[in-house]
């Protein structure tokens, strides 16, 4: 069965066209069992498109095209092995319209405000990592004048990357960018709520790659996800997700003496000092907390930190900042904030909310719900903003991946950092300050993989990019990340006596 591949824009239309596909060996096909489920529209709670419920027979199928084609594809010049992933970039940066529908269609993203950006930001990290292949050198080692020793960047083979829903296409990208250019090949496990715009993807890149190395299955994580990190051929697993899940997926791995990459979420503190820049430290929260992806992010600034002397008024600001977005149809451009993606992970923020309720908090509920009847059985939540409760709260310490923040006040710096520090998670961190050395302290001190002051900027190419702590192991985003877990340094002597 064939798929136009000219793009189109009525995202309702091209769902349905990809309906009970993925990618496997270069083919758009079912699962073999022909099993489906269903994917729906979070804003609507209709059913959009079907997907094959993959399983291990899939897997087995999808891995086994992988080790199939890495070999020939290892063999490629790196630069070659490049410049077609570059292509992949060109083709999708045409596609952002096409992309950006879908992913809000399938997603509840808001398509002005996330979706669109999300599938630019898609193209770029094609292109940037295509730009990498020649950086893929080894080392030259004076061990002995009379031998040449040198250390080769090898690929490690088929690699396993399981993606969330969030952000789909541009977590998969991070992930099968560098990994091909490196010269592994990759199967990509699918989540489960949102499956159709990285099979477009797929299905573009499909036009450039040689068939198998890349795949794209789909399916649930314990009938899909698990067999793929115990496969055997599989030899690196990439995770972005729960904690829970990224346990369960190390501990496979342990089981296979396989290395993973896992990125996991966060609680990631902001610190608004006094002398603050208190409107550019608003927008930073805002921006900060993603409440145009309804705060499913895994950088959130949900614990928000605001000085004694300026915490009402920053209050005050932040609530009014946030009641002025539109909450609406993700498709509409009007709308600055959509739906949550899934009926499981709305009733999950939905809990956080009453459970921040009854422990007596302050508390803004921000936004107006939808009031368009074609949005009645719709997954939106109001943004919520809490205040008055500790950073030992539940409301501080779990990850809500929903809009909803808490700020806490403080009276001195080192409460501050400390309370900021005093957490499970380690993934990022933000300081409002104009004191210079205020800024240096804290970069230093606050534990996260990647601490930002006056600025509150998302994922970046180029930029490495990664938590400590609860929050993961391993960085993304960087030629670093691609040479240290996509490839592996073999060292090599050759003795010339
Ligand atoms: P999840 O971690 O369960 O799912 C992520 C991916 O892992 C999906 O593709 C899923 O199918 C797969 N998976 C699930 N169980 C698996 C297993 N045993 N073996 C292999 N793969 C498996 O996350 P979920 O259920 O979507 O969301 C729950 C919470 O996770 C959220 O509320 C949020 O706190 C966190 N999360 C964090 C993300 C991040 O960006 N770091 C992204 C998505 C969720
Ligand atoms: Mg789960």
């Amino acid at each position: 069965m064939t798929i136009a591949i000219e793009p189109v824009t009525d995202p309702h239309a091209l769902a349905e066209a990809l309906s009970g596909r993925m990618l496997i060996d270069g083919a758009l096909v079912p699962a073999v069992s022909g099993r489906t489920y269903a994917v729906i529209n979070p804003a609507t709670g209709q059913t959009i498109a079907t997907a094959p419920f993959g399983e291990a027979a899939d897997v087995e199928a999808a891995v086994a095209s992988a080790a199939a084609a890495q070999k020939a594809w290892a063999k490629l010049p790196a630069r070659r092995r490049g410049a077609l992933v570059a292509e992949c970039g060109r083709l999708l940066a045409g596609r952002v319209e096409e992309l950006g529908r879908l992913v809000a269609l399938e997603t509840g993203k808001a398509l002005r405000t996330e979706s669109r950006g999300e599938a630019s930001v898609l193209a770029d990290v094609f292109t940037f990592f295509g730009g990498l292949g020649s950086e893929l050198k080894g080392e030259t080692i004076p061990f002995d004048p009379a031998m040449l020793t040198v250390t080769l960047r090898e690929p490690i083979g088929v690699i396993g990357a399981i993606i969330p829903w969030n952000a789909p296409m541009m977590l998969m990208a991070m992930k099968i960018a560098p990994a091909l250019v490196a010269g592994n090949a990759v199967v990509v496990k699918a989540a489960e709520e949102a499956p159709l715009a990285v099979l477009r993807v797929a299905q573009v890149m499909n036009t450039v790659l040689p068939k198998g190395v890349f795949n794209l299955i789909t399916g649930f994580g314990p009938e899909c996800g698990a067999p793929l990190v115990a496969a055997p051929a599989v030899r690196k697993v990439t995770f972005t997700g729960s904690v829970e899940t990224g346990r369960a997926v190390y501990r496979a791995a342990a089981d296979k003496l396989i290395p993973v990459t896992l990125e996991l979420g966060g609680k990631s503190p902001m610190i608004v000092m006094a002398d603050a820049d208190l409107d550019r430290a608003v927008a930073g929260a805002v921006a900060g907390m993603r409440f145009t992806r309804q705060g499913q992010s895994c950088t959130a600034s949900s614990r928000i930190f605001v000085h004694d002397s300026i915490h009402d008024a920053f209050v005050d600001r932040l609530a009014a900042a946030v009641d002025r977005m539109v909450m609406g149809d993700p498709l509409d451009e009007r709308t600055d904030i959509g739906a949550i993606v899934s009926k499981s992970q709305h009733e999950r923020v939905c809990g956080y909310i009453e459970a921040g309720r009854a422990a007596g908090a302050g508390v803004r509920a921000c936004s107006a719900l939808p009031d368009d009847p074609a949005l009645a059985g719709g997954l939106f939540v109001r943004p919520h903003v809490f205040t008055g409760l500790g950073n030992d709260s539940r409301l501080a310490r779990e990850e809500i991946f929903g809009p909803v923040c808490c700020v806490i006040r403080f009276r001195d710096y080192e409460e501050a950092i400390a309370a900021a520090n005093d957490s499970d998670y380690g993934l990022a961190a933000t300081l409002w300050t104009r004191d210079l050395k205020t800024a240096l302290d804290a970069a230093h001190r606050l534990e996260a993989g990647f601490v930002q002051v006056n600025q509150n900027l998302v994922v970046q190419p180029s930029l490495s990019y990664g938590g400590i702590k609860q929050s993961g192991l391993g960085k993304e985003a960087s030629l670093e990340a691609m040479l240290e877990h996509f490839t592996h340094k073999k060292t090599v002597i050759l003795n010339m006596t």
